[in-house]
């Protein structure tokens, strides 16, 4: 330490001015942190040039050296040069440009701040001028001449880090570089899919990506169509926000790896705040834990976002972050709702794609008796000895009904009485009446759960259940839970309990049964958090009370399922991720008959 800053000198300055090359060292470990982040920053380079083709060529991981080529715009003689001194950017003038700016680059750091670690190289040529090559290392500029080129630029970067041998201690293996290298090309391939993408590493050519006319279709491209398969189409507009791209269908998550790109105003972000809002949809329809790979597309106008807020322009700030999560939350849960009888259906103008939200009030059989439902084939019959006694059922909560003014309900036909089917607008429709009925039951349970309007029908006699050890223990700790959805039940000395009150989801219902398998499926579930025993309780006797496969329905059975299925929130899937509904198509039809 020199003598004139030593802080016991009295009266000296400590504070100095850094020498530029320091600064701009400094400033380059915001901007890059690893080879990847050259790539992404000569990439988003390319794109503000308005490329359509763009060659990324690395080697060792991005380690020696990478380069990326372009078509766009290139530079005179004289940006080349100006391109790598600190806050020079032809992309804005003054700071309210700023504000809704559309371009990738804004600050003019990016080069300045890859030069000052590395030994770089630009070749460049606009339409009208000559070609011009610069090089420099570490930041100064060591020759300058003409070179020939067709119009566009190349940016090679050499020994990242080669003068910066703290940040050289930090860079990981090859194949982690150049995995997140793989990763920075991937997300930009996701979002720019007009541009044309190469990626060669090591001298072989990994990715060769034509423009591609959608996002299913760049997804195929990169991983192949199956995958591209698995994923439902998101695009919901409300007032400026627009979310749009591609979800994992819930009966395939978790069985591949996950994958999570989300762009905002075609910027590839991070944003956990997006990304959960878009889980949120998923709710009830895969288990808690595992979790879906997603594709999101946010728009939102320019000026509710700000971009400038994070060194790599990996994350930004929304100016109501709110508003725009719940509109990522409804695409998704629509997408999610649609038919899915296979990716090449558009969104069906079917009432399940969206079904009314309000809840349905609870109706009692008198009611019903008066709007001259047929008593004597309908739901409410009461066909099991047990479960009668009319003068209680006023309390029955029983959403269950015919007459469902606001869902139309189409003619419906029972086949190998395990599907319902009938004619929707884009074709034949397939409900699966078990998965159906389970969807239903699994949302007025947690409804029961979660607002304390438990459905209950008295029985007239007692049931009397003797259980195992394990399956009074799991009774016990679900005992409060039982209760709230309906269950009256007293514990009688040990391991009997007499069950005087049941939630009716329908006249066949054995509630002594359903309570067996539920017990039995609960045992060992002692360990789950207490709002997945929630879950998973509803889940559970949902599935153990719901009509089954096999059970004959009576036409106004069918339509009460029906008009019960289309108010749920998630029509399309039961509570394990299957589909509850299938369509064939029109087109498909036509396909096999030939008519097309
Ligand atoms: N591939 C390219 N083709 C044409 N011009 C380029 C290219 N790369 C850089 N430039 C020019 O060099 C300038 C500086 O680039 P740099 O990446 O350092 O800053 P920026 O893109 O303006 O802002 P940011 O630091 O936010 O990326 C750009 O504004 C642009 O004019
Ligand atoms: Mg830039």
């Amino acid at each position: 330490m020199s003598a004139s800053r030593d802080p016991a000198a009295p009266g000296a300055s400590r504070i100095a001015v850094l020498p530029s090359a320091v600064a701009d060292q400094i400033a380059a470990g915001e901007v890059v942190e690893r080879p990847a982040s050259v790539v992404k920053e000569l990439i988003e380079n390319a794109l503000d040039a308005g490329a359509t083709s763009i060659d990324v060529d690395v080697e060792d991981g991005g380690r020696q050296r990478m380069r990326v080529s372009d078509d766009g715009t290139g530079m005179g003689r004289d940006d080349a040069m100006l391109a790598l001194s600190r806050h020079a950017t032809s992309k804005i003038q003054v700071a309210a440009d700023l504000v809704g700016v559309a371009s990738f680059g804004f600050r003019g750091e990016a080069l300045p701040a890859i030069c000052s670690v590395s030994q770089l190289e630009i070749e460049t040529a606009s339409a009208d001028g000559a070609g011009t090559r610069v090089r420099a290392a570490g930041g100064t500029i060591q020759d300058t001449r003409e070179a020939a080129r067709r119009r566009g630029t190349t940016v090679s970067v050499a020994h990242l880090f080669y003068n910066a041998p703290a940040r050289l201690k930090f860079m990981r293996g090859a194949r982690s570089e150049w995995r997140a290298i793989m990763d920075a090309v991937t997300s930009v391939a996701l979002t720019r899919r007009d541009v044309r993408l190469t990626l060669t590493h090591d001298g072989k050519n990994v990715l060769t990506l034509p423009p591609a006319s959608s996002l299913r279709a760049r997804l195929g491209a990169l991983w192949g169509g199956r995958y591209a398969e698995r994923f439902l189409d998101v695009d919901d507009v409300r007032g400026a926000t627009r979310v749009s791209g591609l979800v994992e269908r819930p009966a395939d998550v978790g069985t591949a790896g996950r994958r999570v790109y989300v762009s905002v105003n075609g910027r590839a972000v991070r944003d956990t705040g997006i990304v959960r809002a878009a889980e949120a949809a998923y709710k009830s329809t895969i288990p808690a834990g595992v979790r879906p790979s997603l594709y999101l597309d946010v728009e939102v106008a320019a000026d509710a976002v700000d971009v400038n807020v994070h060194p790599a322009k990996a994350e930004v700030r929304f100016r109501d972050r709110w508003p725009m999560e719940r509109v990522v939350e409804d695409a998704v849960r629509r997408a999610l709702g649609t038919l899915d009888a296979g990716a090449a259906i558009g969104r069906p103008a079917f009432p399940f794609s969206a079904p009314p939200r309000d809840e349905p009030p609870a109706v009692d059989l008198e009611t019903l008796r008066q709007t001259g439902v047929p008593m004597d084939e309908g739901l409410f019959q009461q066909s099991d000895s047990r479960t009668v006694d009319e003068s209680d059922s006023r309390t029955v909560g029983q959403p269950d009904r015919d007459t469902a003014e606001d869902v139309p309900i189409p003619p419906l036909l029972q086949l190998r009485r395990t599907y319902l089917m009938f004619e929707g607008d884009g074709g034949v429709v397939l409900i699966d009446q078990h998965s159906a009925h389970e969807r239903v039951l699994y949302e007025r349970f947690m409804g029961a759960l979660t607002r304390g309007e438990a459905p209950a029908q008295r029985l007239l006699f007692p049931i009397t259940l003797h259980l195992g050890p394990a399956e009074a223990e799991a009774f016990e700790e679900n005992r409060a839970l039982f209760e709230q959805l309906g269950f009256e039940i007293e514990g009688f000395g040990g391991h009997t309990l007499i069950v005087s009150s049941v939630p009716m989801p329908h006249p066949r219902f054995d509630a002594e049964r359903c309570l067996r398998e539920t017990l039995d499926a609960l045992t060992g579930d002692r360990f789950a958090a207490a709002a997945q025993r929630h879950e998973r309780l509803a889940a559970t006797i949902a599935c153990k009370a719901a009509i089954k496969a096999g059970d004959a329905l009576s036409p106004a059975e069918m339509r009460a399922l029906f008009a019960d299925l289309s108010r749920t929130t998630l029509p399309a899937h039961d509570v394990h991720g299957r589909s509850t509904v299938v369509q064939l198509s029109w087109d498909e039809l036509e396909r096999r008959f030939g008519r097309q």
